[in-house]
């Protein structure tokens, strides 16, 4: 679908510029009939005397050729497929020498797909002239018959039989020791493992207990040794770094806040709904509130010589969490933010009091209070300052918000900022959508929770889809002003209306700033399906 995409802006631009690139030959072993309906710009109106016309026309036949021509190529490869040996495929890695993988038995030329890889092209071209297993072993969200049928389109022929032994690396599991997690936990991906608890349990508690706190890996957990754990904190030009053991850690003033984390892509779902994006399909639970402990992160800077300087800067987190080609997640937020004291950026070692789990980034993570889940970087190794934000894939070419015009074809992401602090977000979490209700009274709980430090005012909540509205009664902790890190739970008791059959049940919350959460989906929604905050809504039908 995607490559049917970018065929057919291929195809835009060809028309525009009046001549085939000679890449579209290559590229245009789809099947013919998905150009048509979908290519208006084809149809042009005009003098076909022209000698643009003539270009056009003969830009259009030599397409018909070409498509016809590979459409035969295609066809005799699928009878006897051209064989290849492992060391062929190898020489294939880059794009003057065109790009192979392999799958199984199969080899694929993926050169034109690599631009158009929704991870990214440097990820891709991680496997260029080898096996694609290791990776998809790691990121095991490419094993699905959309994407393998994605890939097939590229099929170019297959491993010679001595060739075809499985490779090494595909036995060796990266997740193998990834730790044993809560059965109650909501899977949506097993590797990495990411995970949200049920609705029901997430507001059961105002502090999440660390068992069921949702889990959001893009890496196998690493097992790191307390021991010989050390922080990195590179100091300024001049001045030495610092490697801090735990001990060390501990040596400076123990801070401890109650922080709310949640992930960019908290309720994607609802967007995929409304459209297709690329991502996993969280529900209301990519949320969770806990007790952090640790050393403030500007204590920390002070400590190594750093200070707030005029030039924009940014803090840099690496993991110690990595791929095979040891490349580690990491993110960065604003030097202003890390030395702020009122900002509280921890270096935290206690989750509600006891070490950090290992899903949750022992034995050192950072903790940015009012910010976007991404930039909490768990087993963090490393601190540096930067003229520039972090260099990583999930700084730059992921965690940004984009236009609902915008898509896989037409994204730049250097053209929008990357999510720090979060807007004003609430759902429900009782009763569930589709669940059946008792007549004469309804419970509704749910969670609401502002990024910055903003705090939540007033959640209003309807029962006929918002033409009325109610005001919940806010429970758990008071915020303080401009640090309110933590979310608040609510919940409404209200009469059903008499005669009532169903309930469409919204809530919206309201933050200090008087920001609200949109009503629909549609204004908001992006490819990537992140910041997913409409109202929120569930259906239940009422029992006579
Ligand atoms: N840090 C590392 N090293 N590796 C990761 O994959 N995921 C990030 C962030 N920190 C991640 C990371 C994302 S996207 C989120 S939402 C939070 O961790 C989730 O933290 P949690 O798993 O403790 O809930």
């Amino acid at each position: 679908m995607l490559r049917h995409r970018a065929v057919i802006s291929r195809l835009r631009q060809a028309c525009r510029l009046q001549s085939v690139p000679s890449r579209l030959c290559i590229r245009a072993c789809s099947t013919n009939d998905s150009l048509q309906p979908q290519c208006p710009s084809l149809a042009f109106s005009g003098d076909n005397s022209s000698p643009r016309g003539w270009r056009v026309m003969g830009t259009l036949l030599g397409l018909g050729a070409v498509l016809a021509y590979h459409d035969h190529r295609c066809r005799a490869a699928e009878k006897s497929p051209h064989i290849y040996t492992r060391e062929e495929v190898r020489s294939h890695s880059s794009p003057e020498t065109r790009i192979w993988v392999t799958l199984g038995c199969e080899v694929f030329d993926v050169t034109e797909f690599v631009d158009l890889h929704p991870g990214g092209a440097s990820k891709l071209m991680l496997a260029a002239g080898g096996p694609l297993e290791p990776f998809w072993a790691l990121y095991a969200v490419h094993d699905q018959p959309h994407v393998r049928e994605i890939l097939a389109q590229y099929k170019v022929g297959e491993l010679s039989p001595e060739d075809k032994a499985p490779s090494t690396l595909q036995t060796s599991d990266p997740y193998a020791d990834d730790p044993i997690r809560h059965p109650a936990l909501k899977v949506n991906s097993q590797r990495p493992f990411n995970a949200e608890p049920p609705p029901e349990l997430l507001t059961e508690n105002y502090i999440t207990p660390n068992p069921i706190f949702f889990t959001r890996n893009h890496l196998p957990v690493p097992n790191l040794d307390p021991e010989t754990y050390r922080l990195h904190v590179v100091g300024p030009p001049g001045c030495q770094s610092l490697f801090l053991s735990l001990d060390d850690l501990y040596q400076f003033p123990k801070h401890e806040i109650t922080v709310t984390l949640q992930c960019a892509g908290n309720r994607r779902s609802e967007m995929t709904w409304f459209k297709e994006v690329k991502g996993l399909a969280w529900n209301t639970g990519a949320i969770s509130t806990a007790c952090w402990a640790g050393a403030r992160l500007c204590d920390v800077l002070a400590k190594a010589g750093h200070q707030l300087c005029e030039t924009e800067a940014h803090v840099c987190f690496e993991g110690l969490d990595s791929d095979p080609t040891g490349t580690a997640y990491g993110a960065s937020i604003p030097l202003a933010r890390a030395m702020d004291p009122e900002a509280e950026v921890l270096l935290a070692y206690e989750m509600n009091g006891q070490p950090l789990p290992r899903d949750h980034g022992f034995p050192v993570r950072v903790v940015v209070p009012g910010v976007v889940g991404a930039r909490h970087v768990k087993w963090v190794g490393k601190v540096s300052v930067e003229p520039e934000e972090s260099y990583s894939h999930w700084q730059r070419r992921d965690y940004k918000g984009f236009s609902p015009s915008v898509d896989w074809d037409t994204v730049d992401f250097d053209s929008a900022p990357s999510i720090q602090e979060l807007p004003v977000q609430s759902a429900i979490t009782e009763p569930k959508d589709g669940e059946t209700v008792q007549s004469g009274e309804v419970t509704i709980k749910g969670y609401a929770w502002s990024g910055g430090g903003r705090a939540v005012v007033r959640v209003d909540v309807s029962l006929d889809g918002g033409l009325t509205w109610q005001v919940a009664e806010l429970d758990g902790e008071e915020q303080r002003p401009r640090k309110a890190w933590a979310w608040r739970l609510w919940h409404l008791q209200a009469p059903v209306p008499a005669g009532k059959k169903e309930l469409n049940i919204v809530c919206k919350a309201v933050d200090d700033s008087y920001n609200v959460q949109p009503d629909t989906v549609a204004p908001i929604w992006n490819l990537r399906g992140v910041l997913s905050n409409a109202w929120h809504r569930v259906h239940v039908r009422v029992t006579p």
